[in-house]
């Protein structure tokens, strides 16, 4: 009998080494204490054996009780302890911000032409859109641009063949419009030129115009200022000063060139402004009439305004961007702050 109750001990022992989990403690302790467990078992016998024996079988069994207790509730005291660090550190905290996923955004150029397009849709301007091989006719030709003017010459212009090119300005579209509709037209198109200028600072190989055109009986330089004033003082803000200074372009008479009150110094005078205040953002003008002329237009019943802007140019004054290629160079550090 005595036996039995030290096999008991070191089976216990044996059995709490291969354990390491609360469940596994607390079956371990139904299994000696439980109701049907092996104390009981033991106790179970106590009527079995002679009278004068019982007494002292039972308080041994009661030592073994307490013993076996001890053992298995340390065990248990000792389970908890070591999981209560590793459930707090698997506790999830509702409260604290989340781990916002990077998605991607609109290029910082397409982002200045949605808002130009935005600005002009409340004007009641259509987008429209041209080819970037362009033929020389479109170029140059129909917009009134003589055949010994330097800017056809090929430092000026990418030719494909004699009179295939890129296009140097988004002012090939209002030709292909006029050809294709009656007035009143007015439409706005964004788009991509190319010139073969050397790389620097302030130049690109390829860069993006906004072209405008509106045509209709009637139209006067006072709508021509009052369609760009509203342009300029929505995109850049309403404080921004606009001045109109008398130009020159062969596809419109009379032309201006419109600046603003730098937007990076406020008109006190900084290098990207050459100390002047000044930064000039659009050349404009009313239609020529040899415009007109070339997509047979008449001339006595329509008048029009065009205008065009360089969207990099644009966005480097919006946002202080003082070098162009920053935009092509798709670093992310650049990108995510727009
Ligand atoms: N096409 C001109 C350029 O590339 C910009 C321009 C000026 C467009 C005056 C126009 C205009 O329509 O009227 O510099």
């Amino acid at each position: 009998m005595l036996d039995t109750l030290e096999e008991i001990k070191r089976n216990l022992q044996k059995e709490i080494k291969g354990i390491s989990t609360l469940k596994g403690a607390e079956q371990l302790k139904i299994k000696y204490l439980g109701r049907n467990g092996g104390i009981n078992d033991l106790m179970k016998l106590i009527p079995t054996l002679p009278v004068e024996k019982r007494a002292a079988f039972g308080q041994k069994i009661n030592a073994l009780k307490v013993e076996i207790t001890d053992t298995i509730e340390g065990f248990i005291k000792k389970l908890s302890s070591e999981a209560i660090p590793k459930i707090k550190s698997e506790i999830f905290d509702i409260t604290l911000p989340g781990k916002r996923p990077s998605i991607g955004k609109r290029h910082p150029l397409t982002q200045t032409i949605d808002d130009i397009k935005e600005v002009f849709a409340r004007l009641g301007f259509d987008v429209a859109y041209g080819p970037e091989v362009e033929l020389e006719h479109y170029n140059f030709e129909a917009l009134n641009i003589p055949p010994d003017h330097p800017s056809r010459t090929d430092f000026d212009t990418f030719y494909i063949r004699d009179d295939v090119l890129l296009r140097s300005q988004t002012s090939t579209v209002q030709i292909r419009i006029m050809e294709k509709q009656k007035p009143p037209i007015r439409i706005i198109a964004p788009g991509r030129v190319y010139r073969p200028d050397t790389v620097d600072a302030r130049h690109s190989f390829m860069f993006h115009q906004v072209e405008g055109l509106l045509v209709d009986e009637g139209v006067s330089f006072a709508d021509l200022k009052g369609v760009l004033n509203q342009f300029i003082k929505t995109y850049f803000g309403q404080n921004i000063q606009v001045r109109f200074r008398p130009s020159f372009f062969p596809f419109t008479e009379p032309s201006a060139e419109i600046d603003i009150s730098c937007s990076l110094c406020g008109g006190k005078g900084c290098n990207v402004c050459s100390y002047s205040g000044w930064v000039e953002i659009l050349g404009a003008g009313m239609v020529d009439p040899n415009v007109f002329k070339a997509v047979h237009y008449d001339i006595e019943k329509y008048t029009g305004f065009a205008f065009g802007m360089g969207v990099e140019r644009i966005t480097m004054l919006k946002y202080g961007i003082c070098d162009i290629r920053l935009f092509y160079e798709n670093d992310i550090r650049f990108l995510s702050q727009f």
